[in-house]
């Protein structure tokens, strides 16, 4: 009979099998597939899973810390931690382009990982985090991709290894329980969506740190005040993005010219089309207060009204 613990189990087998005593590799994003695969290998191979984790430095407020703290501290997981973030910053530069960067940050991406997975000796084996609906969906070549996703196919011929990928035949659904009866944390198993570009699609048109720092933050403040109003239970993706233009206020009886921050919030069942989520004024107000107070070069927050379509979900 099939329920997850033998799931597990089954895969622990299958993978022992199949790996020997040989090491694989995996590119931790900490996203919730490619962290359910790491705990099933860690359970599987120990040791013998190297995983990478790159921060592109485009990552959430503490998101690359709670990847060392389960996988490194809790589970004792060999993990190599990459801030690429100067890397990255550097090579976006003046780079004002949606897909231009979407381009950069995934190419830059692979390099980073390729260049790590060099310096590990003798790996003959790469896990990902492939779930069914990634199989369907590339056996249909995706006409709805309005923007360039990326992930880990673009290794060079010499670097190409053997796949690992224990996940391919679980829907989302199962692929998070897998994770919960694996250990991993609530938040992590459960946690929205979030780009492969990171912080980098929310910080609109040239990045600039300034403004990265103030999408970082106000995303922070909008994460905790949707927890504590349990919205982050119900609702499906909620994010704050900052445009690159400023406007006029006033603090402390003086002008001010500063930035804006809009704030999405949305519901949907495939991502192909999304609704906005109705929140209650006190929690918006609560939020404006918040982030107007903290979160520095900022003198206006925004909700944004749009459904997909017209509007993508991401604003680049
Ligand atoms: P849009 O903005 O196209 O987004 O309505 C639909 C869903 O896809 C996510 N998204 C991405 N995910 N790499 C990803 O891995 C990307 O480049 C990317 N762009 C958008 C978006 O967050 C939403 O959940």
């Amino acid at each position: 009979n099939w329920n997850m613990k033998n799931f597990i189990n089954d895969q622990v087998e299958i993978i022992r099998n199949q790996v020997g005593d040989k090491k694989v590799l995996l590119a931790l994003s900490g996203g919730v597939d490619s962290s359910v695969v790491a705990a099933l290998l860690v359970k599987a191979i120990g040791k013998q899973l190297y995983c990478v984790h790159v921060n592109h430095g485009l990552m959430r407020k503490g998101e690359s810390e709670d990847v060392v703290e389960v996988f490194q501290n809790q589970l004792d997981a060999n993990l190599v931690y990459v801030d690429a973030t100067e890397r990255f910053l550097t090579k976006l530069e003046n780079v004002a382009d949606p897909e231009q960067k979407r381009k950069i940050i995934g190419a830059e991406f692979i390099r980073v990982f390729e260049e790590e997975a060099r310096k590990l000796d003798g790996i003959e084996f790469l896990a990902q985090g492939t779930i069914y609906p990634d199989i369907i969906e590339s056996g249909t070549k995706t006409a709805k991709m309005v923007k360039s996703h990326h992930n880990v196919g673009g290794l060079p011929e010499d670097l190409q290894f053997e796949l690992v990928e224990p996940l391919f035949q679980l829907f989302k659904d199962e692929v998070r329980a897998c994770g919960v009866e694996l250990g991993l944390p609530y938040e992590m198993v459960y946690r929205q969506p979030f780009p492969g570009p990171g912080l980098g699609v929310r910080c609109l048109g040239a990045i600039t740190r300034d403004r990265l720092e103030a999408v970082r933050e106000s995303d922070a403040i909008l994460r905790d005040e949707f927890a504590k109003a349990g919205l982050d239970k119900k609702v499906w993706q909620y994010f704050t993005v900052v445009p690159d233009f400023k406007s006029v206020g006033v603090k402390n009886n003086a002008r001010s010219y500063d930035y804006p921050v809009i704030i999405r919030a949305v519901n949907t069942v495939d991502a192909m089309t999304a609704t906005i989520e109705q929140i209650d004024w006190s929690i918006l107000m609560k939020i404006t207060d918040r982030i107007l107070a903290e979160v520095p070069h900022v003198n206006r927050v925004c909700y944004d009204m749009s459904p997909k379509p017209c509007a993508t979900i991401e604003w680049e």
